[in-house]
């Protein structure tokens, strides 16, 4: 079993659209679709995609955070969300064919320093089940940024493989609590370290740095280039096929819940990063942000190259 924790959660409402709005003016949807979103629940969708089994924690409130619940209920997911104040976030995403995609994203809750306190507690019992667990996006606002920190020594004290994918202030502050594996992309690289990454060398160094500090694999995406894994005696870097890409929007959250599902599975981290790697790929060809086609992944994996470069 794998836990997928997503603490700034949101409905996301995708208005589909026959023209864009000038501005000031009304404008009649065409089409409303509603999803549970927050990149934890994308992942838990990818896990569920491959077979895994898998449950979605986080905080939810309100209305919006009932519907939040049953929304991941209809997707087929095991919801076990801790209930806050306040009232969960909405997030607008407005697809028109000229303007293509305009969001507006809530802020969302204050949450408070008890629901915090109470929210660790609660997490303990939450990821009991699971030899796996994901942490993935922003801290919602409220929260102190040492929570992931804390979240991850509780799963490790509890023997968890620990997955993290966030950035800045969340993700420096998390490294020295010793998460198994951190997935920042390239630009997530860059502004954590104020250095621009110019060649594989410079990745790799800056990983080392990251390594130091506390994160015990570092797996940084590169988009169509792949991704380079430093693990404590090797470095290898994955060639992902090459795909007629629709939305690469997502491929992170797919590689994400791919390399739990491998890690749950028992399989090694050269093999884990191959089928990240083939996933991260068949997310590209979808339109649908965090969906893969499972009958396309055997032959996506055998094209997605691994080798150990270091
Ligand atoms: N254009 C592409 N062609 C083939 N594979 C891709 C492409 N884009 C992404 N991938 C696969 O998905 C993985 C993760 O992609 P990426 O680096 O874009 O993640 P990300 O920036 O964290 O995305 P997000 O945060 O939106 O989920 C890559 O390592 C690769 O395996
Ligand atoms: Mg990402």
């Amino acid at each position: 079993m794998i836990t997928t924790v997503t603490l700034n959660a949101s409905i996301d409402k995708a208005y589909h659209m026959d023209a864009p709005n000038r501005g000031g003016e009304v404008a009649r949807v065409k089409r409303t679709v509603n999803s549970a979103g927050g990149k934890g629940l994308n992942v838990a969708r990818i896990i569920k995609l491959l077979g895994g089994e898998v449950n979605v924690t986080g905080l939810q409130g309100g209305f919006n955070g009932q519907y939040l619940k049953a929304l991941a209920r209809e997707d087929g997911l095991l919801e076990d969300f801790f209930e806050i104040k306040g009232e969960t976030r909405s997030c607008i995403n407005i697809l028109d064919p000229v303007f293509k995609s305009t969001e507006y994203l809530e802020a969302g809750p204050e949450v408070t320093l008890d629901e915090e306190e109470r929210f660790k507690e609660f997490f303990k019992t939450a990821i009991q089940k699971s030899g796996v667990v994901t942490l993935s996006g922003s801290l919602p606002s409220g929260m102190s940024k040492s929570a992931y920190a804390h979240l991850i020594e509780e799963a490790k004290k509890a023997g968890k493989t620990v997955i993290l994918d966030t950035s800045g202030e969340a993700l420096e502050k998390s490294l020295g609590a010793g998460p198994d594996f951190i997935k920042p992309n390239k630009e997530e690289i860059e502004a954590l370290t104020g250095l621009k990454m110019k060649n594989t060398e410079d990745l790799i160094e800056a990983a080392c740095k990251l390594r130091e500090k506390g994160a015990l694999n570092v797996l940084i995406s590169l988009g169509g280039d792949g991704a380079v894994l430093i693990t404590e005696d090797q470095v290898y870097k994955m060639d992902p096929p090459s795909v007629a890409v629709k939305n690469t929007v997502g491929c992170g959250d797919s590689m994400v819940g791919a390399l739990a599902y491998a890690l749950d599975q028992g399989l090694g981290k050269k093999e884990a990063l191959r089928f990240a790697g083939a996933v991260g790929a068949a997310n590209a060809k979808e339109e649908k942000t965090g969906y893969v086609n499972a009958e396309e992944l055997p032959g996506l994996i055998q094209r997605t190259k691994v080798r150990v470069i270091q």
